[in-house]
């Protein structure tokens, strides 16, 4: 029997009919593996969030022992600088003095800790003149090389010694604060910079938890 005009019409829609739901379907399989791939992107996130911070025992200004263990159950911010910075540490710890001061017993739970990055200087009678300008809650950290660089690696900062032309040196460094729970899990930084009401409202909830 010869096609009609008709059949080879309702052929055609249906060509069109398989047609659509083909491109439906792959669409369909697209957007999932999008998305799964997206979880996956967030669950190495939230993997790699995790692997931030370590076990430590460095030596406080006041030549006092201080290991990750102490500060269990208490949320602690830590940067890591040096002495001698020209600008980053003490702005960084001018900022975090006056957030101390706006928070005052609210922070009575939260450890702030300001690890040097240049243990060759920072011995604790330097760490210990040099705090004396900031609020005095907050606990300067020097170590040996080895101490230091294991720790800042677990916190994967950047740190790197400049030699400058009077044949001392300076050293580039990593500019923000991590924040970190009462666990010891990483929860997020303050970038260098940030305005001051964003810092506190980070602050408060590292805090309250
Ligand atoms: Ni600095």
């Amino acid at each position: 029997m010869a096609a009609t005009v008709a059949d080879m019409s309702t052929r055609w829609w249906r060509l069109s009919l398989v047609a659509v739901a083909t491109s439906a379907f792959l669409l369909v399989i697209a957007v999932m593996l999008l998305l799964g791939s997206g979880k996956i992107a967030l669950e190495q996130q939230v993997a790699a969030a995790a692997r931030i911070g370590g076990p430590f025992q460095l030596t406080t200004q006041d030549g006092k022992s201080l290991s990750d263990k102490d500060l269990r159950g208490s949320p602690f911010v830590v940067f890591f600088g040096f002495t001698h910075c020209p600008e980053v540490c003490p702005t960084t710890l001018f900022e975090m003095s006056e957030a101390l001061k706006t928070l005052g017993d609210e922070a009575r739970s939260l450890r702030m800790l300001f690890v040097s990055v240049d243990p060759q200087r920072d011995k604790p009678e330097m760490m210990a003149n040099y705090l004396q300008s900031f609020d005095p809650r907050i606990i300067g950290l020097t170590g040996s090389e080895q101490d230091i660089e294991a720790l800042a690696k677990s916190y994967r900062v950047y740190w790197k010694k400049i030699p400058s032309d009077d044949g001392g040196y300076t050293m580039d460094h990593t500019a923000s604060v991590y924040l970190m729970d009462s666990s010891g899990q990483f929860t997020g930084v303050i970038a260098y910079g940030e305005d001051q009401k964003s810092r506190l409202v980070k602050l408060r909830r590292l805090i309250r938890g």
